[in-house]
């Protein structure tokens, strides 16, 4: 699956069904999350994070952050809680536009549409934490390396990285790879640009070993991976790195 297939299928369930595809709980399909109690779960998942993130680096302070994978703002809005400025990004547009309508900090949350493969719009060691949940799992493996990759460019040195990421994906992701790549590529491509199919969002994984390989093969260390239940049942794990000083 392409950078391309992936802003489609998420530009698509952005306008179907936007605040459940960003949290699939199957009592709120059809629109039916009430916005307040939405954004009440972003705040809940990053105050248990940042929690989590001071017992493990305490002391630690960070006045820019970065939310990769924003989608309306349920995590960012959350994130202007605790940080003075926040940006978010997403690939998707019609996510972008939601999260500029609920932003209540238009002084110093910024969001931004990437539909990039990596992250050129921001500098070299530009931030203090990096945050992603829920978002690199939808995301082709390939595409994921490439990101954390970036995740360690566009932090400062001794800055934190902080992101969630199952080690085991569904075997339904694959059920067409028996068919020739090309096919299934130009196939695919048809039926989400001329038909009106409901768009898929797929779940993806890398394996615990390979992040840290990648990570930590780009001047990032590894300072806490632990089981992280926001993945349905899927065995998904919490990311902490710290950019090496040295860099
Ligand atoms: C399940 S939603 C989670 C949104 C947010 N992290 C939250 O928990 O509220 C996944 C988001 O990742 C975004 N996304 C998917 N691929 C992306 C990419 N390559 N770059 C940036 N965002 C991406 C989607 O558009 C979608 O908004």
């Amino acid at each position: 699956m392409s950078l391309w297939h992936t802003k489609t299928v998420w530009e698509k369930l952005a306008r179907q069904d936007p605040y459940w595809a960003v949290l699939t709980d199957p009592d709120k399909t059809g629109n039916r999350w009430e916005i307040s109690e939405f954004f009440a779960t972003g705040q809940t998942t990053v105050d248990q994070d940042v929690i989590s993130i001071s017992q493990t680096v305490p002391g630690f302070r960070a006045d820019r952050v970065l939310d990769f994978g924003c989608g309306v703002g349920r995590l960012t809005q959350g994130l202007a809680q605790h940080f003075q400025t926040v940006d978010g990004v997403d690939i998707a547009g019609p996510m972008i536009d939601l999260a500029r309508r609920h932003n209540r900090y238009p002084e110093r949350v910024n969001y931004h549409l990437n539909p990039a493969g990596d992250l050129r719009l921001f500098p070299d060691d530009h931030f203090d934490l990096i945050y992603s949940v829920i978002s690199l799992q939808h995301i082709p493996p390939p595409l994921i390396k490439g990101y954390l990759i970036e995740f360690v460019r566009v932090c400062r040195p001794a800055g934190l990285i902080f992101f969630q990421l199952p080690a085991t994906a569904p075997p339904s992701n694959f059920r067409f790879s028996w068919y020739p790549p090309t096919l299934v590529k130009r196939v695919k491509r048809w039926l989400l640009t001329k038909t009106t199919i409901k768009a898929e969002m797929t779940m993806n994984s890398l394996k615990t070993s390979e992040v840290l390989g990648i990570l930590e093969g780009n001047g990032a260390k590894s300072l806490k991976v632990s089981p992280y239940y926001a993945a349905g049942d899927l065995e998904s794990f919490s990311y902490l790195l710290q950019k090496g000083s040295g860099r």
